[in-house]
């Protein structure tokens, strides 16, 4: 049974305060770098799994894709997608990615932001990806990078210089970690780098990128605070294609 924290009341009021939640994927410092993993867009049939509220179905739909299925298990999240003005072409369905079954052959994309590391059955909802592909498409998704999700008690350390490191023990035992963020109990799944790339290897997808995200010295420039993504990844972000 999966975790439905995003409907939590206490969490999903802070979460949905995240700039990235309020202005959209502009805020969110690692969407350059997924961007350009993107197919083109225009005539694509595309499911966003773990949409949220919806920004990458409409950004998907002003760039020309045909059709746009959002699929997550919050209502809450689902209510603010559909809060958004309507758009025939976008059909948002409330669904669990544990269990998830995908017509096969039925898309061009598959796109997923910062949820397959909620998922514990990753494997069975990854060959359900494969198989709703038609030849030549394209999964693009991110994860929270194994390094942020390794530690049994993540934070910084900073020493008497003030040099900020990113203890990480744990690394080889993957499974569930429980994080307070908002509120105790928020589980998410560590894997390996190489559980995730042997995994889509082993369905039979080519990969086609990888990045351990990191912000460039413009982004820097721009929200200093960022300067800190620098001493480790957050983001591991990947493009893969049925051949
Ligand atoms: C960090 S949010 C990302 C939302 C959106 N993709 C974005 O990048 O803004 C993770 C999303 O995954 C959804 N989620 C988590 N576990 C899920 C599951 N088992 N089935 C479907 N959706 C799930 C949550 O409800 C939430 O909307």
């Amino acid at each position: 049974m999966a975790q439905n924290i995003y409907d939590q009341d206490e969490f999903f009021n802070g979460y949905r305060r995240l700039s990235r939640q309020v202005t959209g994927l502009d805020s969110a410092p690692e969407w350059p770098a997924l961007r350009a993993m993107l197919p083109p867009m225009p005539g694509a049939r595309v499911i966003d799994l773990g949409c949220g509220f919806g920004w990458f179905c409409r950004w998907a739909r002003e760039h020309g894709a045909a059709a746009v299925l959002g699929i997550d298990l919050s209502e809450k999240m689902l209510a603010q997608a559909q809060a958004s003005p309507h758009d025939p072409a976008i059909r948002y369905q409330r669904g669990d990615l544990e269990t998830l079954s995908l017509a096969p052959a039925s898309c061009d994309l598959v796109y997923s932001s910062l949820t397959f590391h909620y998922i514990a059955a990753l494997e069975r909802l990854w060959a359900q990806v494969y198989a709703a592909l038609i030849p030549g498409g394209s999964l693009v998704f991110s994860v929270e990078h194994p390094i942020y999700t390794a530690p049994s008690h993540p934070g910084w350390v900073v020493d008497e210089q003030g040099i900020k490191t990113w203890p990480v023990d744990s690394y080889q035992v993957e499974g569930p970690r429980s994080r307070t963020w908002y509120v105790p109990g928020v589980i998410k799944q560590h894997r390996l780098i190489s559980t995730y790339v042997n995994l889509l290897i082993c369905l039979g997808f080519t990969l086609t990128r990888l990045e351990e995200w990191g912000p460039t010295d413009a982004q820097i420039n721009a929200t200093p605070e960022l300067a800190e993504e620098k001493e480790r990844p957050m983001f591991f972000l990947v493009g893969a294609k049925k051949i």
